[in-house]
C-alpha cells in the first residue's frame, strides 16, 4: 500500500505546474490532515511489531515525498527566474529617453570635466579614505604638532580609538602622502574627493569637495606648475586669454607657495571671467616641501615637483553661475533639474566640455 501511495504522491509532485499547486500537494500529503500524516496517526492501534515495521516504512515515505517536493520547488524556482530574466531583459545600450528626469549633479559634472582636462595632460586619478589619521592629514604634510595651521582647518575629530587620532580629512592633500608612500616617481596624479570642516554659512558647508594635483619627478619646476594651471583654467572656464596671477602665500607642505587668482570683472554686480583688470582667488599651489618628500620616503636631493589644491564647489559656482553653496547639498529636485546635466553628456576635450 505505501508503494501505491508513494507512486501516486510522487506523480502529483512531478505534475504540480507551479509553486502554489506544489504547496497544495504538500499540505494534502504531509500537512496536519494530510494522507501520510493520517496513516502515521493510525500506528497507535497496531501491535508493537507491526508498528515498528510500518512506522519505518511511513517515515521513509515521508522523507522521500519531502525530498521530491524540495527538488520540484528548486526546479520551479529556476524556471520562474529564467522566465523572468527572459521577459524582463533590458538593453543597457539604448539611449536615455528624454522624458527621464535624472540629472547629473553639477559636482559630478565638474569632476568629470576636471578629470577630462588633466587626463589629456597625462594625469591619472588617485583616491584615499575620507577617515584619515593625524599623520597623513597633518604631520607628514609638515604641520608640526601645535602648529597654528592645524587650528585653521576646523577639524572634525573622531572619538578616540586606540593610539591613533582619527579625523575626517580636512583636505585632499593627505592623498599626496598616500600616493608617494605607495608609488615611485615619476608621479602625475589628480585627486578629486570629499573633504570636511566644521563650518557652515553662505560660502562654507561641513562637507565639500576638493581636487588635489601632484607631480613628482627629477626636473619639474615652478614654470611647469604655472603652465599646467594656466592651461587648466583656460580649458575649464573656456576663456582663451584668461589671465592668471600667482601671489606668494604660505602652506606648510609647499615652498615656495602661491595662491592663484583669475581675471574677472564685477561691474554692475555681475561676475564675468576674463581680462578685465579685477581678480578672484581660486586655488593654492606650490613646490612640494622637501620635508614632505622625506616624510613620504622620497629622496628630496633627487626628486622635486609641484602640488595644487582647489575647491570644486567654488569653481563649479563660478562656471555655472550657481549663487549659493548650500543649495548643492539640499537634494532639491527642482534645483537639480535647473542646474543638473543630461546623463551621457560625458565631458571630453574633443567633444567640448559641456553642451
Ligand atoms: N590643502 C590646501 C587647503 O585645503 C590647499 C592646497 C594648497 C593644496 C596648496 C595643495 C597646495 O596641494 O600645494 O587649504
Amino acid at each position: 500500500m505505501p508503494d501505491a501511495l508513494k507512486n501516486e504522491l510522487l506523480q502529483l509532485v512531478t505534475d504540480a505546474p507551479d509553486l502554489a499547486a506544489l504547496e497544495e500537494v504538500r499540505v494534502a500529503a504531509l500537512g496536519k490532515k494530510g494522507r501520510v500524516t493520517g496513516l502515521m496517526k493510525e500506528l497507535g492501534g497496531l501491535s508493537p511489531d507491526e508498528r515498528r515495521e510500518r512506522g519505518a516504512a511511513l517515515n521513509l515515505l515521508k522523507d522521500e515525498i519531502a525530498a521530491a517536493i524540495d527538488a520540484r520547488k528548486a526546479d520551479l524556482n529556476t524556471a520562474h527566474l529564467k522566465a523572468r530574466l527572459e521577459a524582463e531583459r533590458i538593453d543597457v545600450t539604448l539611449p536615455v529617453r528624454p522624458e527621464v528626469e535624472g540629472r547629473i549633479h553639477p559636482i559630478s559634472q565638474t569632476i568629470d570635466e576636471i578629470v577630462a582636462i588633466f587626463a589629456e595632460m597625462g594625469f591619472t586619478v588617485a583616491d584615499g579614505p575620507d577617515v584619515e589619521d593625524d599623520f597623513h592629514n597633518f604631520t607628514a604634510l609638515n604641520f608640526p604638532p601645535g602648529h597654528p595651521a592645524r587650528d585653521m582647518h576646523d577639524t572634525f575629530y573622531l572619538p578616540d580609538a586606540g593610539d591613533k587620532k582619527m579625523l575626517l580629512r580636512t583636505h585632499t592633500s593627505p592623498v599626496q602622502v598616500r600616493t608617494m608612500l605607495s608609488k615611485k616617481p615619476p608621479i602625475r596624479v589628480i585627486i578629486p574627493g570629499r573633504t570636511f570642516r566644521s563650518d557652515y554659512d553662505m560660502t562654507h558647508t561641513p562637507m565639500f569637495h576638493q581636487v588635489e594635483g601632484l607631480v613628482i619627478d627629477e626636473t619639474t619646476n615652478m614654470g611647469h606648475l604655472k603652465g599646467c594651471l594656466i592651461d587648466f583654467c583656460r580649458a575649464f572656464f573656456d576663456v582663451d586669454d584668461l589671465p592668471l596671477r600667482f601671489r606668494p602665500s604660505f602652506f606648510p607642505f609647499t615652498e615656495p607657495s602661491a595662491e592663484v587668482d583669475i581675471g574677472c570683472s564685477r561691474k554692475g554686480g555681475e561676475l564675468k571671467l576674463g581680462n578685465f583688470g579685477d581678480w578672484l582667488e581660486i586655488l593654492g599651489c606650490g613646490m612640494v616641501h622637501p620635508n614632505v618628500l622625506e616624510a613620504c620616503g622620497v629622496d628630496s636631493t633627487r626628486y622635486q615637483g609641484f602640488a595644487f589644491g582647489m575647491g570644486i564647489e567654488r569653481i563649479a559656482m563660478l562656471k555655472y553661475g550657481i549663487p549659493d553653496l548650500r543649495t548643492f547639498f539640499e537634494a532639491d529636485l527642482r534645483w537639480l533639474k535647473h542646474y543638473g546635466f543630461v546623463p551621457l553628456d560625458v565631458p571630453s576635450l574633443a567633444s567640448g566640455l559641456t553642451r
